[in-house]
């Protein structure tokens, strides 16, 4: 079986995007050759690109609340980082697979980085894999959480903080603006 990605699917205003998209992953893909756990890529001829089918669910349907897969996954992600490709969207677990046999397994590549030096940014981002990843651990086996690994969560890098921070200030200006209050601290709404 084949799992089929389309240019021609999207929108005329955002195939460039999806060509661009799809030019990532295949780059990732080739990257990745050889590591289990990936789909394999079998063609891509920048409108079409064709990926080996792997035998599982996504995680949000498989829930997997086992140390394993944990283990395994931290090990797949850093066999991918060793070749210098970052996934850049491993906090969704639709992107996660847990494989018949139990094994972890990532799609959709892409918002891929490929590097060839593993730089500052680089790095950054493969530990904000990481952090992703263990997002996902703490959701289905928060007891296993180690010391260091709660601090990897504790410690989002700053493009993420920044976001944050934005995304918040923009809620409040929006909340303030049209609704007309803010929460003070679950003490009720208060109106100005
Ligand atoms: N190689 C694959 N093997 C098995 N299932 C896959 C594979 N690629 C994708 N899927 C499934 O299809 C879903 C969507 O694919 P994905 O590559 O994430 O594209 P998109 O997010 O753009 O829809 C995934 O969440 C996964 O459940
Ligand atoms: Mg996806």
């Amino acid at each position: 079986m084949v799992i089929v990605r389309n240019i021609a699917a999207a929108r005329w205003w955002a195939r460039r995007f999806a060509r661009n998209a799809a030019a990532r992953e295949a780059r990732a893909l080739e990257r990745l050759e050889g590591i289990d756990g990936v789909p394999r890529l079998l063609r891509f001829d920048g409108r079409v690109l064709e990926r080996s089918f792997m035998a599982g669910a996504p995680m949000q349907q498989a829930q997997p609340r086992n140390a394993a897969y944990f283990r395994q996954a931290r090990r797949l992600l850093a066999s991918l980082h060793r070749r210098g490709v970052v996934h850049n969207d491993l906090a969704k677990e639709p992107n996660w697979l847990v494989r018949d046999d139990g094994t972890p397994a990532m799609v959709d590549f892409q918002l891929a980085f490929t590097r060839r030096r593993r730089g500052r940014l680089f790095r950054l981002l493969a530990r904000e894999d990481i952090r992703h990843l263990l997002k996902h651990k703490r959701t289905y086996l928060p007891e296993l959480l180690t010391r260091r690994e709660l601090h990897i969560l504790a410690t989002p890098a700053m493009h993420a903080r920044v976001w944050r921070q934005t995304a918040k200030r923009l809620y409040k200006l929006i909340a303030r603006k049209l609704f007309g209050y803010w929460d003070n601290e679950g003490q009720g709404r208060v109106r100005r």
